[in-house]
């Protein structure tokens, strides 16, 4: 049902819990499935420099939030405000059809955490 890789990230998910020296924090939920996601960043001269998720949800939404943690690191704001849920399902190789939308969740909480992120940072 699961691909390696998300079987990797449910296995040993990078980057779970909360980041006390966040300056920035997002969270997104879906309101049909009740799965909720908060994800954190730390920036410096310009750059995400590290992330982490604390989420509530099903194991794709776990995946999903694992895996952009490890996508996002060295990007800018703008180059990560680019990416797209199917950005995060080709970084699991595939999710069933059902679950795409935990790829959502993941990005919809990356773009409330940049849009939290202080101007002077960005
Ligand atoms: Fe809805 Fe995972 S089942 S976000």
């Amino acid at each position: 049902m699961y691909s390696p890789t998300v079987l990797a990230h449910l296995d040993q998910p990078r980057n779970a819990g909360a980041m006390e020296d966040a300056v920035s924090r997002g969270e997104a939920t879906n309101p049909v499935c009740g799965d909720l996601l908060h994800l954190y960043l730390k920036i410096d001269a310009g750059r995400i420099v590290a992330a982490s998720f604390q989420a509530q949800g099903c194991p794709p939404t776990i995946a999903a939030a694992s895996v952009l943690t490890g996508m996002i690191e060295g990007l800018t704001p703008a180059q990560a405000r680019n990416l797209a849920p199917a950005d995060v399902t080709r970084a699991l190789e595939y999710l069933p059809r059902n679950k795409e939308h935990c790829c959502v969740l993941a990005i919809d909480a990356l773009r409330s955490a940049l849009a939290a992120i202080p101007i002077e940072m960005v």
